[in-house]
């Protein structure tokens, strides 16, 4: 026992002297740097489109439950989307970016998707930045939270939430518009 504490002090001091600089794959360097200096959080707030009519939907169903499973509530549907974000409710309102991923039925209770989607931004600074989100949103709750687990370009080291809420949605087709509320920490 004491031998082995003895071993294992020994390593951490030999681990804490060399570990820095000497391993010939990874070293600890200082964030300012890279120019990651200090840590702020931005709010956007963009209208995120679900087109599934039209000639040019923007949402399509890839993967289809076998009918022998197949659930009232869709259990097992994968959509893939490339969603227009915009500033405003209207879909001719200004484009800042896309949503692309997709979404899956995952739950065989409710109407609880998993979405899995990176928001890539083209409006200016942000331009070719993006946030990736990945979380569960139950459709029929006012309003969802999903975390933002990551980003690229302005968005290095990103993480926060996301708030969606219907803003409408057809029956008919299942074209839906939804408010994206993003609060993201990220330097
Ligand atoms: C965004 O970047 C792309 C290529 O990097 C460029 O073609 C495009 O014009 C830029 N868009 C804006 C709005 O700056």
């Amino acid at each position: 026992m004491a031998a082995l504490f003895y071993i294992f002090t020994i390593s951490l001091l030999f681990s804490s002297v060399s570990g820095k600089l000497q391993d010939d794959f990874a070293a600890e360097i200082d964030a300012k740097v890279l120019g990651f200096r200090k840590e702020k959080l931005t709010h956007f707030r963009v209208y995120w489109h679900d087109i599934l009519s039209g000639q040019k939907p923007t949402s399509i169903q890839i993967v289809k439950p076998p009918s022998s499973v197949l659930a009232s509530n869709g259990f097992g549907i994968v959509s893939m989307i490339d969603n227009p974000l915009t500033v405003g409710p209207e879909l001719k309102s200004k484009l800042v970016g896309r949503a692309q991923g997709f979404y899956a039925l995952a739950s065989q209770e409710e109407l609880g998707l998993l979405m899995t989607m990176n928001f890539v931004f083209d409006e200016g600074k942000y331009n070719g930045s993006t946030i990736t989100v990945m979380g569960r949103n139950a459709v029929l709750n006012k309003v969802r939270e999903m975390p933002v687990i990551g980003g690229s370009g302005l968005f290095r080291f990103a993480r926060g939430y996301v708030e969606a809420r219907t803003h409408t949605f057809d029956l008919k087709t299942g074209d839906a518009t939804v408010e994206y509320n993003v609060y993201v920490l990220h330097y």
